[in-house]
């Protein structure tokens, strides 16, 4: 069973300590209060030493161990790791790049993932691992697989171009639907029977966009089907005991996976993140992977499966956490929706490409400060356990669609400098601090909830997604489209008509033509109170349609032009915005788009302190997170009890530098 407070620990690879380390492991588990761990997810090679011979000798003395310490375990297939012998044996199960190039193994997580050798190999082992371990006491929950969709998202051998036909088959009913949704008119591309279909290998120029988007759905669907696939012998096998797989859902760690298709299919939801140094700031980031984890889960609780007490190893730099970091990064998860506090890994390895990344045991053992704040940590965590199964409560939905992103990142575009994923962080961004928290929603979900609904850049927008923004606005919704909205549908072919087809009832408008900006080049942006903002990368014709204009371009080709605008339709209110604004003209906007929603200005909130609220039966929960380097005051709506220090709370609640406080509410 998943234990019954918040899941605190890691990835446990005891295969690479000698047994005498195991007993020390336990007993430092203990003492940190360590409740759940991920086993075996690298373990093959050891677990099938040939092929078909078992050896899980060593498999059960790890979870028989940990069975009698209380610890639970988050048991792993280890089917992203083939051993070598497989390899030998089957040396097209590699993988192939676009230029042909067939990869080595020797690394991880290298293998064609339509390969029938390797399809039958991973559910021989899977199942081996269900038959032996089901009824096993320690048991949790199972670990498929890791990090499907890195480091190799795509495959492109003869196994997968014939896996890419058949998917085409059912996807088409036959090749005359690929050429019609591939608009394979154009340049010669006409088909005349699915065999003449390769996967989008290298070519002498642009190949088609239709194709390279299928095969992005298609290498999508088919990781998927091989989760599915061990996840049915699992079901089979352990009835109850929930299956899940490590998702990456940081935008920048993962591009290749559509997630909320994902969610559907797992039991539970489970994340793994880590800081990127780029220079921003990084609990922003992960902010918003934590909404968006719990957004592909529904909004259901998650756990966090992996993060890191301290600096990674796999960027260019990569610093060391703050003291108290660590747990500021756990709680602000724990505040979005997470029941569990996990880490990649439980102790720092000596040897392989990982020993420089950072663990719960450091090298230097347990005289040292990481040492020190995870045994912290864990009893913190402790004290939070009452907070299972409340959920996180969103002010505003940011609609994002993965299918749209993969859309707008081929080739030949008006600008390769407009970025759907720096509009969907700099829109997160500009909410976050305005303190408001964010769900993301599918373009098609239902979104009658939210007060407010912001499409930071949606390039591919169906039909049916159209209808439903217009809808949503129709019954009284206040909405805000980033420009480059709305253009293609699920075919990356042009709405009919004016763009932005799928959006140009609903905001007023239509837009002639877009004319992005050199590097460099910015324009002024005039604002009804006489206000300048300033915009760069894009511009565009807008011809208001019923629209009011609120901003005007002051110079440049488009100046005379809307650069903002706002259509009263139906109860609601659209707001469109054709340039791309920097933070201050994008917090002016949403500030007149709060005011329409009707939201709670929050301005007595300290920059970067962060408030979130989880309710529920058990209560009603109170997350301050301050990441600043002073006392923060926040004001509380009601008294209630600090859980972290058991103090009393109410009035305006001091949360010390770097800090966080979780205040229950009483009633
Ligand atoms: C990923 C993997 C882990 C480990 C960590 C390091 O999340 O799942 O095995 O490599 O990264 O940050
Ligand atoms: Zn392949």
């Amino acid at each position: 069973m998943i234990p019954e407070g918040i899941a605190y620990g890691g990835d446990y690879n005891p295969e690479q300590w000698p047994e005498e380390v195991w007993a020390e492991d336990v007993r430092l588990m203990r003492e940190a209060g360590v409740n759940m761990v991920s086993v075996n997810i690298f373990a093959w090679a050891l677990l099938e030493p040939s092929e078909g011979a078992y050896d899980f000798e060593r498999l059960d003395r790890i979870l028989a161990l940990l069975h009698e310490n209380g610890i639970a375990a988050d048991l792993a297939t280890p089917t992203a790791a083939p051993p070598a012998w497989f390899f030998r044996k089957h040396p097209d199960a590699l993988p192939v790049d676009r230029d042909g190039r067939r990869l080595s193994y020797g690394s991880r997580q290298t293998f064609c993932p339509s390969s029938p050798a390797y399809r039958d190999a991973a559910l021989r082992i899977a199942r081996a691992l269900g038959e032996r371990y089901a009824d096993h006491p320690a048991l949790a929950m199972w670990h498929v697989h890791n990090e499907y969709g890195v480091p190799v998202s795509a495959c492109y051998c003869d196994s997968c171009a014939a896996h890419f036909r058949r998917w085409l088959e059912t996807t088409y009913g036959g090749v005359d639907g690929v050429n019609e949704a591939w608009g394979t008119a154009f340049w010669g591309q006409h088909y005349t029977s699915l065999e003449q279909i390769d996967p989008p290998r290298t070519a002498a120029t642009v190949g088609n966009p239709g194709q390279a988007l299928d095969y992005k759905r298609f290498a999508d669907a088919t990781m998927r089907e091989n989760f599915v696939a061990e996840r049915d012998i699992l079901h089979r096998l352990s009835p109850g005991i929930p299956v899940t797989t490590n998702f990456m859902t940081a935008l920048s760690q993962c591009d290749s996976v559509d997630y909320w298709a994902w969610g559907r299919e797992v039991d539970i939801v489970t994340n793994d993140h880590y800081l990127i140094t780029d220079g921003r700031r990084t609990h922003v980031n992960l902010a918003m992977a934590a909404d968006l984890t719990r957004s592909v889960a529904g909004g259901a609780p998650w756990i966090l499966l992996e993060h890191s007490t301290s600096g990674v190893n796999w960027q260019p730099r990569n610093p060391a956490k703050a003291p108290g970091q660590m747990a500021r990064n756990s709680l602000a998860h724990v505040a979005r929706g997470s029941e569990g506090a996990m880490f990649f890994q439980w102790r720092q390895s000596r040897r392989g490409a990982e020993k420089f990344h950072s663990a719960m045991v450091p090298h230097g053992g347990t005289d040292t400060r990481v040492w020190r704040e995870v045994v912290e940590l864990g009893a913190s965590l402790d004290s939070l356990n009452t907070v299972r199964g409340t959920r996180t409560q969103a002010d505003v939905a940011v609609l994002w669609d993965w299918h749209s992103w993969w859309a707008q990142n081929l080739d030949w575009r008006p600008s390769e400098d407009h970025d759907a994923r720096e509009r969907a962080d700099a829109f997160y961004e500009a909410l976050y601090d305005r303190h408001l928290t964010v769900d993301f929603a599918h373009p098609e979900a239902d979104l009658s909830t939210y007060p407010l609904v912001v499409v930071p850049a949606l390039y591919l927008m169906t039909e049916a997604a159209g209808r439903n923004l217009r809808q949503y606005v129709e019954n009284g919704g206040t909405l805000v489209v980033s420009y480059f909205s709305g253009i293609v549908d699920e075919h990356d072919a042009v709405h009919p008509g004016a763009y932005p087809g799928a959006l140009r009832d609903v905001l007023g408008l239509t837009v002639e033509e877009f004319s992005p900006l050199l590097p460099g080049q910015s324009v002024p942006v005039t604002g009804p109170d006489g206000s300048e903002l300033t915009g760069d990368v894009w511009t565009e014709f807008v011809v208001p349609r019923g629209a009011e204009t609120v901003w005007t371009y002051g110079d440049g080709l488009t100046a005379g032009h809307p650069a903002v605008t706002r259509n009263r339709h139906g109860a609601g209110t659209a707001w469109y915005v054709s340039t791309r604004l920097a933070a201050q003209g994008l917090d002016a906007l949403l500030g007149w788009a709060a005011e329409d929603a009707r939201l709670p200005a929050r301005a007595d909130l300290p920059r970067d302190v962060e408030v979130v609220r989880r309710n529920g039966e058990a209560g009603s929960y109170v997350f301050v997170v301050n990441h600043t380097a002073s006392e923060a005051k926040v004001p509380l709506d009601a008294a209630g009890t600090e859980l972290l220090t058991g103090e009393r709370a109410s009035g305006r609640l001091a949360v010390p530098a770097g800090a966080v406080r979780v205040v229950r509410l009483d009633g």
